[in-house]
This record gives C-alpha cells, sequence and structure tokens, in this order.
C-alpha cells in the first residue's frame, strides 16, 4: 500500500510534496519540536481514537516556548489537523504520527516563521523482548540540551547510543544520566521491577516528561493495585531486576528480557509487565471504556474542547 498522505501547513499533500527548504535550520541543525503519538483502531466502535492528544498539544508548546519558537496554531487547529490527516487517508488501523514544528530561516530569531505537518505511518508494535545494554554515552544533561524539550537535535545522543548499541549486539541501549544513574531509553521511560515493587527514575534524572508514564503512574498502576516508587535508580539494581520494560506512544510497553546480557528472572516477560501491557493496551483502544476524555474520535463529530 502506498505511503500515507502529510498534513503540511493546513493542506493534505502527498509525500513527494511534503518538503523542508535545504536553506533552513529545520534541516541543517534539526531546528524543529515534535510529538510522536499514536492512534488505535477500535473495531467495534468502528472508530481511531488519537490517545491523550491534549497531552500532547500541551507538551509541543511547553517545547515549542523552551526554543523560543512562535506558535501560530491553537490546540483546536491541532485538534482538526490530526482528525484530518487520518481521515483523508481513510485509515482503519493502529498508526503512529509525528506532530513537528520547525522553523524556517536561521532560527537564530524569536519570531522566525515556523511551520508544521503531520506524517501518519505504520508502526508495528512492541517486539516480543529487548536485549539492552548500559550505554557508555552519558544522557544529555538539562543545563545543555534538556531532555525535557522534544526537539529533533536532542535526538542525536540516543542516535549514537543506538547505534553503539547495535555493533556491539544488542538490540537498544538504556542511557545513564551525568549521575551515574538510570535516565531512560533513547525513545521511551524505564520501569523496572523488584521484590515485586516497580521503579521508575524521577522527572529530574534527565528524562521526557513521558506521557505514558504519567499514564501508568496515575492510572494503570493504581487500577492494577501494584506498588510503584518514583526515585534514582543505580546500575547495578538493573541486573538484579526481576521484570524491566520501555515505555513510550511508540514504544507502548516493550518487555526487556536481559540488560549487559544479565537475564532479568526468568528471561522471559515477567507477570507484572504482561499485566501492565494488557491494561495499557485495553485503555489506549477503548476496550477500557474509561476515561473516555483521553481518546479522541476521528471519525464521529468531536466531543472534546480545547483551549485556545
Ligand atoms: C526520549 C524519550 N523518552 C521517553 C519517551 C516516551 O514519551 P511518551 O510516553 O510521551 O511518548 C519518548 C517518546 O517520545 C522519548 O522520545
Amino acid at each position: 500500500m502506498a505511503d500515507f498522505k502529510i498534513w503540511m501547513n493546513g493542506k493534505v499533500v502527498p509525500g513527494e510534496q511534503a518538503v523542508l527548504p535545504v536553506n533552513s535550520a529545520a534541516v541543517f541543525y534539526a531546528t524543529n519540536c515534535f510529538e510522536g503519538l499514536r492512534a488505535y483502531w477500535n473495531a467495534d466502535d468502528g472508530e481511531m481514537y488519537g490517545f491523550r492528544l491534549a497531552e500532547h498539544f500541551a507538551r509541543l508548546r511547553e517545547s515549542m516556548k523552551m526554543m523560543r519558537f512562535s506558535v501560530p496554531s491553537s490546540d483546536v487547529d491541532l485538534y482538526e489537523a490530526v482528525r484530518e490527516v487520518i481521515k483523508a487517508n481513510g485509515v482503519r488501523e493502529d498508526i503512529h504520527m509525528h506532530l513537528v514544528a520547525y522553523v524556517l530561516g536561521t532560527g537564530l530569531d524569536a519570531t522566525t516563521p515556523t511551520g508544521l505537518y503531520i506524517n501518519p505511518r505504520r508502526r508495528p508494535s512492541a517486539p516480543a523482548g529487548l536485549r539492552c545494554c548500559v550505554s557508555s554515552w552519558t544522557r544529555t544533561n538539562d543545563n545543555a540540551i534538556p531532555i525535557r524539550l522534544k526537539s529533533g537535535s536532542n535526538y542525536q545522543n540516543g542516535r549514537l547510543a543506538t547505534l553503539q548499541a547495535k555493533a556491539d549486539g544488542y538490540d537498544t541501549p538504556i542511557l545513564l544520566n551525568q549521575s551515574g544513574t538510570v535516565a531512560e531509553g533513547t525513545g521511551a521511560t524505564f520501569f523496572m521491577v523488584r521484590r515485586g515493587v516497580l521503579l521508575t527514575p524521577p522527572l529530574t534524572a534527565d528524562i521526557l516528561e513521558s506521557i505514558t508514564r504519567t499514564t501508568l503512574l496515575s492510572d494503570v498502576i493504581p487500577e492494577l493495585r501494584l506498588e510503584v516508587q518514583e526515585r534514582e535508580i543505580a546500575r547495578t539494581e538493573l541486573y538484579v531486576a526481576d521484570e524491566a520494560f520501555l515505555c513510550g506512544s511508540g514504544y507502548e510497553i516493550t518487555p526487556i528480557l536481559s540488560i549487559d546480557r544479565f537475564p532479568l528472572g526468568t528471561g522471559e516477560v515477567g507477570p507484572i509487565t504482561k499485566k501492565l501491557s494488557r491494561a495499557y493496551m485495553d485503555l489506549v483502544r477503548g476496550v477500557d471504556k474509561r476515561h473516555s476524555e483521553w481518546r479522541t474520535p476521528v471519525y464521529k463529530p468531536m466531543g472534546v474542547t480545547a483551549a485556545r
């Protein structure tokens, strides 16, 4: 099947027409802010649901603020753009999208114009289990290029770590921060289980303020009556974890089977990871009907009132 059409600055266009000017900082410095989000097909409802769009738009705005971009679109415009691109492509399957705001010109002026595009694409769900390493690359620090800011330029840090991990025979790296404690994966937040308790690094550990992490902490984990602690995690705690997983809009909940070749627990996906993954997938798809405010329908008239 052909690639999906792209929404770019108010129009839905074929992929080959969605181009960026070569003399823009968007191209030569990756001066952009973006969100990675998913929409899920619910066959029973005959509907596509965008998951937690309001939170993605809010984070995009925060990134744009920190990058000193002008913010030309309202949330209502963004909701409409996401729904429009899915409808224009007639999508009735799970998809991932990047919503990218980029600067034209040099980007060294806070009034520089920005553009926006949304590129739906197929992204298969999580693989069965990852073999991770602890990267020798350090997670960028909040005083350098803060990871709280979701800009394409930040992702060179994760790219270097990923290529190194693959060259060394692993699937993906886990990055430590400058203090030497666990930060996160390259595009996902980290959780582990030890002695029945879930652990995840705090928001001050040079991690992204992940929407999936928040969904787990505020809803899925309490709903399953599991115990969780947000606290610093030392490197060697990784090696004695009973279970671990990476989570994110793209990763969903992806189990980790080993770290630096130490098998975790039995070396199979653990029971807590399985439970969380099932509960999370039911929630995002709307099989679990709670929190309908988190799922924006695409084909029905929109029932969400977004702030301007
Ligand atoms: C560096 C990084 N950490 C964590 C995440 C997970 O964030 P979210 O759950 O909001 O998708 C992402 C995904 O975008 C990411 O790029």
